[in-house]
């Protein structure tokens, strides 16, 4: 197989995006990408640093020092803003909100894609989110798009908080889901959307090793 593909899977929150694409990544020794979690350490530094999202000049000047550093680690990639470790921090309700709203600023998008591009230029690299096919590389050379029905994936959202020892209701979190996959595809600026040439995969009755061999089997085929 050719190495150095450039793949991008899209789709709503809790489609199988992440777990799939670490596990490919690995599979192919791949860099993974989870563009996601930089939206997310941008919403931690706005609230760390007490900017409200209407503060634009702040925002700016925010975006201009901001690090974020993605470290490859076995059990999941660590993700570090401005030198300190927020893996855990940035999957708490309050930045999961204000990562979808603070996603929607022209200059926090334009910061990402940037950023993203340059983890991406030499290929050998998944990629998820929800511009990454349209926008971030809508040259890709594979572009995959997930989803799965709404109850499937409050269920997962649910059992992965369960694990993490954090008691929320089932509706609660698919009261969560509804809300930002609203506010996801509905922006202006790169919104949540299938790209064109996207192949679909609808996760709602796959196992998680039925995503990854499904991937695996297209790309494992070649361009
Ligand atoms: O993938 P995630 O749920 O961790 O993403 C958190 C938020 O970040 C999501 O609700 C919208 C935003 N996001 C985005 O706008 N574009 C991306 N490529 C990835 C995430």
């Amino acid at each position: 197989m050719k190495k150095g593909y450039v793949i991008a899977i899209d789709g709503p929150a809790a489609s199988g995006k992440s777990t799939t694409a670490k596990l490919l990544a690995a599979r192919l020794e791949y860099v993974y990408i989870d563009s996601g979690a930089m939206y997310r350490a941008c919403a931690l530094a706005a609230l760390q640093n007490k900017i409200g999202l209407q503060e634009r000049k702040k925002i700016k000047s925010m975006l201009d020092q901001i690090d974020i550093q993605i470290k490859y680690h076995p059990k999941g990639n660590k993700i570090i803003l401005n030198g300190e470790d927020v893996s855990k921090r940035i999957r708490k309700a309050d930045i999961t909100k204000l990562s979808s709203e603070i996603a929607v600023i022209d200059i926090v998008r334009k910061k990402m894609v940037e950023l993203q591009r340059k983890i991406g230029k030499d290929g050998a690299v998944i990629m998820d989110g929800r511009d990454i096919g349209t926008v971030v590389f809508p040259n890709a050379d594979f572009k995959f798009f997930m989803i799965a029905d709404i109850k499937t994936r409050a269920k997962r959202r649910w059992l992965e908080a369960k694990e993490k020892g954090e008691d929320l209701s089932l509706e609660s979190i698919e009261k969560e889901l509804r809300w930002r996959d609203e506010n996801d595809a509905n922006r202006k600026i790169s919104p949540l959307k299938r790209a064109k040439d996207a192949i679909d995969i609808d996760t709602s009755d796959m196992s998680i090793s039925e995503q990854v061999d499904f991937l695996y089997k297209i790309i494992n085929q070649g361009k």
